[in-house]
């Protein structure tokens, strides 16, 4: 294998922090995976790197997963089965579904990065999660040293959370996701019970819409709200929406009476942590290089040459912020490497 030393890793982490792989090695075919030398090294399995802090030099392997290919795997009365490899960027692979004729995953429309991260924190938009309609994956065992086939069942799906963030196989790199097969149901109905995305309807004059009509309307919502990596390095929304009992929610509420929170089903609450955050003074503010977006208090932004220490200090100021404030704890939601 053609296995590249000291890879500069700015260009492949939306946050774009410099820090430099001891070894690289791009993935372009699932056999890859199968080399014994890859075994060897403690590894990073990397995909679009949009959900990512990189806080130093990696030591070890990065195994960048680059690989290609969708297709219709089988067609029944009830659903379309889809695969597409771990490389496959989200958002192309998103539109390619609805040009196709097969809706369902139009509102996770312009998340940033690729395939095979998708299942790993349940990457989820505007009233729906890939866990809806993710049938299966395949992956490759490091450990085992097997292919590997897990259902959706077996994926232990949770908000922004899964098996592989559960046992810690994101940062051991035990397994590398090599294709994900969605099943997207023939019944299909609009998802536009999110305010934003009605209200983008509504002013399209579009009563009906299609499916390509709401991924317009989410693209649409999306740019407005959250900055582009390409231009404002980010990592989309940096801290979970926190979770608390409704006991605590409720009093919170009372207390500050625009504080959005969304009953979940377990008899939880989620609250708004870009309320929390703009509320406690961040929305738009900077602390050295690395401040909160001004748009979207939820999205940390990296405004020019920050390091990984850089945004750790912000994400602590954030932190304290909100816990003096209003004595809630949040929980950043990219992965720390
Ligand atoms: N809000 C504020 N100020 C802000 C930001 C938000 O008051 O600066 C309020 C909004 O007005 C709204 C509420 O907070 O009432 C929720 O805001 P928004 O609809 O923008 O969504 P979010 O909860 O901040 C979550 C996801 C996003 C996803 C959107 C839309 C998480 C951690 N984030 O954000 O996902 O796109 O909902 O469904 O769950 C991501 O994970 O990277 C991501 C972008």
């Amino acid at each position: 294998m053609n296995t590249e030393q000291n890879v500069d890793l700015t260009p492949f982490n939306t946050l774009a922090l410099p820090v430099q792989a001891a070894r690289y090695q791009k993935i372009t075919a699932p056999e890859q995976l199968t080399e014994p030398e890859l075994s060897n090294d403690k590894r990073f399995i990397l995909g679009g790197g949009s959900n990512l802090v990189l806080t130093g030099n990696f030591a070890g392997l990065v195994l960048h997963m680059a690989i290609p290919g969708k297709r219709l795997v089988k067609e029944d009365n009830t659903a379309w089965y889809i695969e597409a490899g771990a490389g496959e960027d989200w958002h192309d692979f998103v539109q390619w579904t609805l040009q196709q004729g097969w809706p369902g995953l139009e509102n996770l429309s312009l998340i940033p990065g690729m395939v095979g991260a998708a299942p790993i924190q349940n990457i989820g938009a505007y009233g729906l999660e890939v866990c809806e309609r993710l049938h299966s994956l395949n992956a490759w065992d490091f450990e085992k040293r097997e292919f590997i086939a897990l259902d959706a069942d077996q994926c232990r799906f949770a908000y922004r959370d899964s098996l592989f963030k559960q046992q810690g196989w994101h940062l051991s790199g035990r397994m590398a996701i090599t294709s994900v097969i969605f099943r997207l149901p023939k019944a299909w109905v609009a998802n536009c019970r999110y305010a934003d995305v009605a209200n983008e309807l509504a002013a399209q004059q579009i009563a009906t819409p299609s499916p390509q009509d709401v991924a317009n309307a989410i693209v649409a919502v999306r740019q407005r709200k959250l900055p582009d990596p390409a231009s404002i390095p980010n990592a989309g929304s940096f801290f979970h929406n926190p979770l608390l009992d409704s006991d605590r929610a409720a009093t919170l509420v009372a207390k500050h009476p625009g504080l959005p929170s969304y009953p979940q089903p377990d008899g939880r609450v989620k609250l708004a942590a870009g309320w929390l955050i703009e509320q406690a003074g961040w929305k738009g503010k900077k602390l050295g290089p690395v401040g909160m977006y001004e748009k979207q208090a939820l999205v940390l932004v990296n405004h020019g040459g920050a390091t990984g220490a850089d945004v750790r200090r912000t994400m602590a100021a954030v932190q304290a912020a909100v816990k003096a404030r209003f004595d809630v704890n949040l929980t950043p939601e990219p992965i720390f490497l």
